[in-house]
């Protein structure tokens, strides 16, 4: 049994991207023109999963319509003869069919992972958190699957941090197996950069076995009041083998105003209409 079935937690309440967030779920940010989630989405699809649970909360309707048909619109573009729009409106609701759960309370990413789990069953699944865009020839979830496939274990993205930013992830302490893999030690959600057992953080991609839920029912609330996956994860790797894979590829952390301008010039520069333009402007800037 490969992994076929994603769980997108998008329940946050955005704190880190107020005020905009207070009627926007974060997760609709546009990198230019196309919504965060969709790139989310999209590496969910081009790492062979066919089945998306996005985990959602109040005020996050726009998400549910945003993947939706769009009748109206699509009345209009089709009276205007706006073929190739209609075309790219179309796709999106058509990219695949996805499942959403309420969490009621935000009690946190290990609780949002939770409500997903009479749809999991006992199927392996993987976790891509709603913020982080990772640009890859090969997909990062495609990367853990392939790990999956060959220890049947559940396995976790992990990068180096800066020592400034270690209180903001879970870290982790690896015994190195391979080139970029390590059997997971131990997993310390947010520690102080004194207290933490390396610089190797999640980063927000996972595949997990389906025992990680019973982990996660006994999971006591942790930092902030809240339910941590890390928590979770720690709890699961007493009883079965986790891996760490440094993955290879460059990650946007758009939940940050400094990592979404660079995910907004970055994916800019790949495109031929804007690229010449923003290097002409950027150069002006830069010598201003
Ligand atoms: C969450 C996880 C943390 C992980 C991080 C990656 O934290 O709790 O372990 O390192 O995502 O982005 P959050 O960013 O939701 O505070």
């Amino acid at each position: 049994m490969t992994v076929k079935k994603a769980v997108i937690p998008a329940a946050g309440l955005g704190t880190r991207f107020l005020p905009v967030t207070k009627s926007m779920p974060k997760e609709m940010l546009p990198i230019i023109d196309v919504p965060v989630i969709h790139h989310v989405v999209q590496e969910a699809l081009a790492s062979g999963i066919d089945d998306i649970i996005i985990i959602t909360g109040r005020s996050k309707r726009a998400i549910e319509d945003y993947f939706d048909d769009s009748p109206e619109l699509e009345m209009h573009l089709a009276k205007k003869h706006n073929s190739d729009l209609l075309d790219m409106v179309r796709e999106i609701s058509s990219l695949i069919d996805i499942h959403y759960i309420r969490q009621k309370e935000p009690l946190g990413l290990g609780d949002a992972v939770l409500r997903a789990e009479k749809h999991i069953c006992d199927d392996p699944f993987a976790v891509l958190l709603g913020d982080d865009i990772i640009k890859n020839n090969t997909p990062c979830t495609r990367q853990l699957i392939d790990i999956y496939n060959r220890y049947r274990c559940s396995v976790l993205a992990v990068e180096n941090v800066p020592e400034e930013m270690v209180s903001s992830y879970g870290i982790i302490n690896g015994r190195p197996l391979e080139d970029m893999l390590y059997l997971l030690e131990d997993i310390v959600e947010k520690p102080k950069v004194e207290d933490a057992p390396s610089t190797l953080g999640a980063i927000g991609r996972y595949v997990f076995t389906p025992e990680i839920f019973d982990h996660l029912k006994r999971t006591p609330r942790g930092v902030g009041g809240e339910i941590q996956l890390t928590d979770g994860i720690r709890s699961l790797k007493n009883s079965q083998n986790v891996y760490a894979y440094e993955f290879r590829g460059r990650r946007y952390d758009t939940g940050d105003r400094m990592g979404y301008i660079e995910a907004i010039i970055d994916f800019a520069l790949d495109q031929d209409e804007l690229q010449d333009d923003l290097r002409a402007y950027m150069r002006q800037v830069l010598e201003r």
